[in-house]
Formats: structure tokens, C-alpha cells, sequence
């Protein structure tokens, strides 16, 4: 598929999704959101092995859903409109590879839903985070409600929520909505960084782990424990098992194959 909206970088194992739609700050109209879904449906993460989630352009990651859109919707519109991003960012948040968000800039509503489908953010000093929806008669609608509340408890979501109010980096930061934060020249590099650490390490165990604490968190304890067990179990079916820990014991860097 050819794509309006987004542009695709390849770097080795690594692929960047940048939003593109410049005339709205990146806001994500459905075509935006149809063309996410087909791009991480069809992403073939045997050879990918992170994605990297950005916004084209200096000013924004995501201002949010797309307004001039939304303005004409109804209510069994506007539940599919919502239905159809919440379906992408799920995709996102299920791949079983690493997902990170470059937030560089303007991250505010639907964008700020999308940066919290990804596994964690590293934001630009720039960047600016917020729900600001209920001051467009609407609710977050892409699991922003789900998703901020699980990442920095109710009591910040309910805040960011009912304020609408745009928080800085700093401020995400602090409460644990971005994992850390770098001069906007900085970011992609350190962001890459990161990634390439991921690259080096056993990919279905990381499939595993993310698998573990994506699900655990809407388990009882005695139940997500069990899920680890069985993840660390299935671990020990692979040749990346072996390889890894003949490699230490050989002093030698591990060569993992994802089988
Ligand atoms: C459509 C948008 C947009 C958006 C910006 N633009 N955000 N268009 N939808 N979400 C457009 C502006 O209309 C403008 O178009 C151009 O982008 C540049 O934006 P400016 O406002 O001129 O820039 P600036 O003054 O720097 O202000 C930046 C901003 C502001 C603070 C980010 O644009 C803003 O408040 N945007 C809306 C943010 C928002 O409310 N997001 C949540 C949307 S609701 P023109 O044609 O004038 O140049 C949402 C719901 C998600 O996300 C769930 C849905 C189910």
C-alpha cells in the first residue's frame, strides 16, 4: 500500500513510522489511522526487530485526532471513528517487537494516545503532552482514558483529563509518562540508541516479556505469575536459549536468531 500520511524509514532491523500530514500538525484523520493499521499489520517483525513511532517536522508528533473531521460526526460515527484508532493503537501496543515513541513535539490527545500505545517515550525538551478533548465537547477516544490512568494512576489522568491542560516534558517526566528527555537535536539519536541495545538481545524473549507484562496487568497475581512461568518455560524451547548461555559461558557475544 501506498502511504498518504506516513513516511517509512528502514535501518537495519530497525523501521521508523513518521506521522506526515503537515498542513494539521500531523492530526490523524481515518486515512492517517487506516494507514497505521495496514502498516502494522503487514510489518514483518522477523525482520524488523523495533519500531520507532515519530512526527514529521520540528513542531509535532501528534496535535491529535483530526478536528476538521471530527466536527461533522454523529454518534454512530463518531463510536467507529474511535473504534477505528483504538483498533490500530491495540496492533501497536500487541506487536511482538519493541515499540517507542520519539515524541517530538506537540503530543495532545489522539497523539498523546498513540505515544502511550507504543512500549515507552522518550520525549524533545520541546514536546508537550495533554488530553485536551473535553474542551471540544469530547472524551479521549483512542484509550486515552484506559491507558494514561495505567500509565501515571488516576489521579495525574484525571487531572491532565478534566483540566485538558498541556503538561512540558519535564512535567511528563516526572510523572512517569515519558521514560526520558533530550535536546530535540539529541532525541532520534538517543532514541536509535536504545533500539540497537533491543536489536542485540534474544527477540522472542523479549516477545515473551512484553507479552507478560502487556497481559499481567489486567491478571490476579497467581495468574501472571503463572503466564511468566509459562513464557520462561517456552524460553527454553528455543535455540536462542541455548546460544545465549553458551555464549556467556564461552565469553563470546551471543549471535540470536529469533528461533
Ligand atoms: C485538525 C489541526 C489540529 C487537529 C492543529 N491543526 N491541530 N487540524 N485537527 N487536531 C491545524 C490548525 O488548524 C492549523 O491549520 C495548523 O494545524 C497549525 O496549527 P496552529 O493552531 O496554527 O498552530 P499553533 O498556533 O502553533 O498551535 C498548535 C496547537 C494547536 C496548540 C497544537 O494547533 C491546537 O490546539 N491544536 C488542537 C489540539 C487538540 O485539541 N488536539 C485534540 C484533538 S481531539 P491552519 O489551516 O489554520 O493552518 C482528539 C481526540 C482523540 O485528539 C480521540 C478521537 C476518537
Amino acid at each position: 500500500m501506498e502511504y498518504t500520511f506516513l513516511k517509512i524509514e528502514q535501518h537495519d532491523q530497525i523501521a521508523v513510522m513518521k506521522v506526515s500530514a503537515p498542513k494539521s500538525l500531523n492530526a490523524l484523520n481515518s486515512t492517517v489511522l487506516k494507514e497505521i493499521d495496514d502498516f502494522v499489520s503487514n510489518l514483518d517483525t522477523k525482520q524488523t526487530r523495533v519500531l520507532i513511532i515519530t512526527g514529521d517536522g520540528e513542531k509535532a508528533f501528534v496535535a491529535g485526532a483530526d478536528i476538521s473531521e471530527m466536527v461533522h460526526l454523529y454518534e454512530k460515527e463518531g463510536y467507529e471513528f474511535s473504534k477505528l484508532g483504538a483498533i490500530a493503537f491495540r496492533k501497536i501496543e500487541t506487536l511482538p517487537i519493541p515499540v517507542i515513541a520519539a515524541v517530538n513535539g506537540f503530543c495532545l490527545g489522539g497523539g498523546c494516545e498513540l505515544a502511550m500505545a507504543c512500549d515507552f517515550r522518550y520525549a524533545s525538551s520541546k514536546a508537550k503532552f495533554g488530553q485536551p478533548e473535553v474542551g471540544l465537547g469530547i472524551t479521549p477516544g483512542f484509550s486515552g482514558t484506559y491507558r494514561l490512568a495505567k500509565l501515571v494512576g488516576q489521579g495525574y489522568a484525571k487531572e491532565m483529563i478534566y483540566t485538558g491542560k498541556a503538561i512540558r516534558a519535564d512535567e511528563a517526566l516526572r510523572i512517569g509518562l515519558v521514560n526520558a528527555v533530550y535536546e530535540p537535536e539529541e532525541l532520534m539519536d538517543k532514541v536509535m540508541e536504545t533500539a540497537q541495545k533491543m536489536v542485540a538481545n534474544a527477540p522472542l524473549a523479549i516477545a515473551y516479556a512484553k507479552q507478560c507484562i502487556n497481559e499481567s496487568y489486567d491478571l490476579i497475581a497467581d495468574d501472571a505469575i503463572e503466564l511468566e512461568n509459562t513464557a520462561f518455560g517456552k524460553c527454553f524451547a528455543t535455540e536462542d536459549q541455548k546460544e545465549g548461555m553458551t555464549a556467556f559461558l564461552e565469553k563470546r557475544p551471543a549471535k540470536f536468531v529469533g528461533k
